[in-house]
This record gives C-alpha cells, structure tokens and sequence, in this order.
C-alpha cells in the first residue's frame, strides 16, 4: 500500500523491539567498523542478517558519511558551540559514501531494496531531483525499471545526470515538467500509477525512505568511542517534505526502547528558503498542518517543496523537542557556502548551507546558547548545482 487507507497519512515500519532486544543482548545487531548504513543490519527494516531480506539488498555503499567538527564557524567561536557537520555530499575516504552525493540515497536504497523484496518491478517518482538522480541510480542497480519525473530547471548536474542514463537504458524513464514537484505529482498520478509503476514518492511509499533516513539519526547518535550513544542539543536541518527529522525521530525512538538513551532528544530545526516556507508559517500560526504554498525560488532547490503528507508530524516534532523553524534568505546562503569554501574547502550544497546560515539568527533570538552540541546536517553536493553556485567560489 502507499498512504494509509484510514486517515490518508505516511506509513512507518514498527520494528519488533523486545525480539530484537531478546535475539542480540549485547547490541550484536551494531556493527560498528562497517562503512555502510547496514551497520546497523536487525535494527532495519531490511535485515541483512536475514537471509531472505540479505538477497534483495542493492547497496552502493551509501551511509557512514563522516560528522565533522567546525569550530572555525563564527557562530561556533562566538558561542562557543561544539558545532558538528554532518556532511552528506561528498565521499571521503574512510567513510562509506552516497552515490549520487546527497542523503536521498539512504532513503532510496532502502526503498529500492524493498520494492525488490516484495517483487515490484516498476517504480515512480516525482522529486525536486536529488531523491530522482538516486532512485536512477538504484533502479539501475535493482534491474528494476523507473520513470522519475522533475522540474524541467532542475540544475543541470542533476537533470543531465539522469537524462544520461534515460538515454543509455530503456529502463528508466526521464520527463520534465514545469513548477516544482507537486506539478511532478500530478504527471506521476495522470500517467504512470495507471500504467503500473508503483509510487515511491517522499512519503508515499510505505515508510521505507524513513527507514532509510532513520540511519542518519543512528549515525548521529552513533558512539564516538567507548559504548555510549548520545545525542547533540540541537540538530538544524534542511527541510522539504521532511523525511529526514521523520527518519531521525523514529531513530531515537527506537535507542530509547533499546534504552540506549534516555527520553531526552535534540531540539530540532527546520531551515527553508524565504521563497518557499510552508513550515515556517504553520509554526509560526501554530497551525497543526500546512497549508498548500506557491512556490518560490531559491538555490536551494531540494527546500523548494510547497506542501507534504508528512507535514503534519514534522510541525508536531519541531514542537515536542521544543525545536523552532526558520526562514533564511538568499544570500544569507550564499554567504555561508562562500564562506565555508574558503574557510575549509567543504563542497556543500546550498541546502547544508541553509542551516549554516540559521545559526545567526537561532543565537539572536537566544535559541542557542554557550557550549551547547549542535548537528548541522549538509545533506548534498555543491557540485550537483555548479553552474549557479560557482561565482560563489
Ligand atoms: C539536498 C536536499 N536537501 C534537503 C531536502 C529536503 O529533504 P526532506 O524531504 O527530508 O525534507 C532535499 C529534497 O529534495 C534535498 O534534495
């Protein structure tokens, strides 16, 4: 199934975690030197130590991306935060690696891999263009086939990439509209849900892209040395549609039953452009949903998202952790990732930088404060947006 039948919302997997509990004592399901997102293996809803599940794998070595500190940021120096990257885009050796370069490919091996396991043979997506590049990239690998569906001025790295690969393979089909992924939507529902193809759109799909996401927030909290899983004070992250802080809060969840951590969680932070906020403005009404925006424009295409399913529980998670939502601009955006280049020579997308960029603002209003553990999360690659980012460098 896609949505739930009874009230028309996303799906989660329910992990069974007094079995799990029961079958490793010892947390045996961690495996901490692999430099993948199946280290975690049972704690997944595809369970690599699963024969059956092992089989319908496809993975490109994504995950296990590296969590930098960055106490050169003047945000950092000035607050003395213990500010920490978690840097999505580019490989590095020693790290496992996203394929396509943005955090996507956590959610779309998942997916792909399930829609192996439960035998789909044809899958669709209308995406901002990041979660299509990925799910091109592993239909491929599944030898399954995929019609991905994106803005027609989606940055060319990303259009060009899947373009390509539309062109070497009859099995992924690529098709451009105008407006943004909720235009793409309508597409996928006109033509391809009637010809078969299976909806993995963010959300629609039953919780495997959360799943997926959720081995961000495992990675986040992740021990550094010793056995101790922890969790940052704040983490600030680029929102869309808002799988990842789905998939993060569900991670946590799931510690916490393992009682690895306690109750306590991160404040969380949704960053969006000032052009396309929808979840800004619920937070700020105290509205319980959003309500359906025109888009904007920004750099930041990947935040370009004028409505979602999943909204409704990104507002409630943002208010239960006593977290916050914000708008950034343009340049304050471009600002950080010039900044970040020339300080460290990071290939951030303008999404990471977008919450580089809330920083400011979140210690203006005291929402920071002194020697506080904050996770910035980059979650793709300036290089999938070179030509409108390089007079940057
Ligand atoms: C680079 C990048 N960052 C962030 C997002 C937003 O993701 P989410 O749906 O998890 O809010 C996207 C979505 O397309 C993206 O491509």
């Amino acid at each position: 199934m896609n949505l739930c039948p009874d009230d028309q919302r996303p799906l989660a997997m329910e992990l069974d975690i007094p079995a799990l509990k029961a079958a490793y004592p010892r947390n045996e399901w961690y495996e901490r030197e692999r430099r993948d997102m199946w280290k975690f293996t049972s704690l997944l809803g595809l369970d690599i130590n699963d024969a059956e599940d092992a089989r319908h794998l496809v993975s490109l070595g994504e995950g296990a991306t590296p969590l930098r500190n960055y106490p050169e940021h003047p945000q950092a120096k000035l607050l003395e935060l213990d500010l920490y990257f978690k840097d999505e885009g580019r490989a590095e050796p020693g790290y496992g690696a996203n394929p396509t370069q943005s955090f996507k490919d956590r959610g779309m091996a998942m997916a792909v891999s399930m829609a192996r396991r439960h035998g789909l043979t044809k899958l669709v997506v209308p995406t901002q263009g990041n979660a299509g590049d990925s799910l091109a990239e592993y239909a491929l690998a599944a030898g399954i086939e995929a019609a991905i569906i994106m803005p027609g001025d989606t940055p060319m790295p990303i259009l060009g990439r899947v373009a390509a690969l539309a062109r070497q393979h009859e099995s992924i089909i690529l098709e451009t509209c105008e407006g943004t992924i909720r235009e793409a939507g309508d597409i996928m529902r006109s033509k391809y849900l009637p010809a078969g193809y299976f909806n993995v759109a963010t959300f629609q799909e039953p919780g495997w892209r959360i799943e997926g996401k959720k081995t961000l927030g495992l990675e986040i909290a992740e021990p550094r040395s010793g056995d101790t899983w922890q969790l940052p004070d704040v983490i600030v992250y680029p929102t869309g549609g808002g799988t990842g802080i789905l998939g993060m809060w569900k991670a946590f969840a799931e510690l916490e039953a393992l009682e690895l951590i306690g109750s306590q969680r991160p404040r969380i932070v949704s960053v969006q452009s000032e052009g396309t906020a929808p979840i800004v403005r619920a937070f700020e009404n105290g509205d319980d949903d959003t309500a359906a925006a025109t888009a904007g424009h920004t750099l930041a295409t990947g935040l370009n998202v004028p409505g979602g399913v999943g909204h409704a529980k990104v507002l409630q998670i943002l208010r239960e952790s006593r977290g916050h939502a914000l708008t950034v601009s343009e340049r304050a955006m471009e600002e950080e990732l010039a900044r970040c280049w020339k300080q460290t020579g990071w290939w951030i997308s303008p999404e990471g930088a977008a919450t580089l960029a809330a920083l400011a603002p979140l210690a203006e209003i005291g929402f920071l404060r002194g020697g506080e553990r904050v996770v910035v999360v980059n979650t793709g690659s300036f290089e999938k947006y070179l030509p409108s980012l390089r007079h940057l460098l």
